[in-house]
């Protein structure tokens, strides 16, 4: 374990604001931080099976010690647990512990107990705070920050939610030992995306300390918090309900989401995310509107992070068409985040941070990298 100081990254929303604090250790201290930063008193604590299991006991007599009523509420692991039936089976937990108006929730797990917890919480008696407590790389960097929550539907993921700000993030990277590897390095294509497009050094830095990243070695990973926690900070900050800014956040996302639908979410979401940012590099680069080479720089990265690098064996016309379910893509034209260059997104002519591509244009640049092979 490397000792270094807590480090406060602010975020602003519509009303207030809140610390993502990362600090090694400050789940120890979990009880603590949600009572300065909630008026609760009393808590519920959700968290999957695995993560109770490893983390539940500590954060429940934490909560206790600093004066809480506590109450465990667990769940099975995994994105099919992330339903409205998980909410109700949850909110009806809550209720029959008695928890009343001055409750909070603790969020502590994944994205999925994150996005979860944080919808019980935003509509548990029209609404208590939540304490977001990353447990996985994923969420920390991502998932954790920026105050959406919710839950997926049959129709496609999380289609019903809400914004709800948490009170405070706890990021304590001590979690992170028990992470299987392979969840870890998932992690890792979500920081690859804010490097990509925020700060190009990070790419850098990220291929140089990539061997230790893999490995989770404490300086690169803390590193690579501190890098690149407050890029998803600004941006949330700047666009609390993503009528803007925000989309650039969605740069990979249109490819990876169809990529998950189609192989039925067989390929997990950070290998897709890695796909699809090399795929819309590419894309953006035919259509001039990315600088050549930017493809070729992500590829690499992502593939010294141990990151995939060949697309699934698809249609790339399927995997296009597929792009058109894509919940942020406005009337029947499919709008992409793309890059400028390394580290630097493109704004369209009209001012918007998303450009439309043709169908036929996307499925060319997908059939020369590699799609359908
Ligand atoms: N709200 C947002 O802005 C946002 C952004 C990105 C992703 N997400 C959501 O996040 C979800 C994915 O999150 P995820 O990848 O963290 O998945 P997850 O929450 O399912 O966690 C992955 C697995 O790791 C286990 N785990 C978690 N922490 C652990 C630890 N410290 N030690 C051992 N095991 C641990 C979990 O039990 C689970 O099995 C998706 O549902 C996605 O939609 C939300
Ligand atoms: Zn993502």
């Amino acid at each position: 374990m490397t000792m270094s100081a807590a480090e406060s990254v602010r975020v602003t929303h519509a009303h207030g604001s809140y610390d993502v604090r990362i600090e090694r250790g400050a789940l120890r201290s979990l009880g603590e931080h949600v009572v300065r930063a909630t008026a609760a008193h009393s808590c519920a604590l959700i968290a999957d099976a695995n993560v109770a299991a490893h983390y539940g006991n500590g954060a429940l007599a934490s909560l206790e010690a600093a004066g809480l009523r506590a109450t465990p509420h667990t769940f099975p692991a995994g994105e099919r647990s992330k339903t409205r039936a998980t909410w109700a089976a949850l909110t009806d937990a809550l209720l029959a512990a008695a928890h009343g108006r001055d409750a909070c929730v603790v969020a502590l797990g994944g994205g999925v107990t994150g996005d979860l917890g944080g919808f019980v919480a935003a509509t548990y008696l029209r609404g208590v705070p939540v304490v977001q407590a990353p447990t996985t790389l994923l969420a920390m960097v991502d998932a954790s920050i920026g105050g959406k929550t919710g839950v997926d539907t049959p129709a496609g993921k999380n289609l019903v939610g809400a914004f709800h700000a948490p009170s405070v993030v706890l990021v304590d990277a001590d979690v992170l030992a028990t992470l299987p590897p392979a969840a870890l390095i998932e992690g890792l294509a979500e920081a690859v995306k804010h490097a990509a497009i925020a700060d190009a050094a990070q790419l850098d830095a990220f291929e140089r300390d990539a061997a230790a990243l893999r490995r989770g070695e404490p300086a690169a990973t803390d590193a690579l918090l501190r890098a690149s926690i407050p890029i998803k900070a600004r941006v949330a900050s700047a666009d609390p309900h993503e009528g803007g800014i925000r989309a650039t956040l969605n740069f990979g996302h249109t490819i990876a989401h169809a990529i998950e639908r189609l192989t039925e979410y067989a390929i997990p979401h950070g290998h897709a995310v890695a796909l699809g940012m090399v795929a819309e590099a590419a894309i953006g680069e035919a259509l001039g509107v990315t600088a050549a080479g930017t493809a070729d720089r992500l590829h690499t990265v992502c593939r010294a992070l141990g990151l995939p690098h060949a697309l699934p064996d698809l249609r790339a016309e399927d995997i296009i068409a597929a792009t058109a379910g894509d919940k942020k893509s406005r009337a029947a034209v499919v709008r992409y985040a793309l890059l400028e260059r390394p580290g630097a997104c493109a704004r369209a002519d009209d001012g918007s941070w998303t450009h439309a591509v043709e169908p036929a244009v996307a499925a060319n640049v997908l059939d020369r990298i590699g799609a359908g092979k």
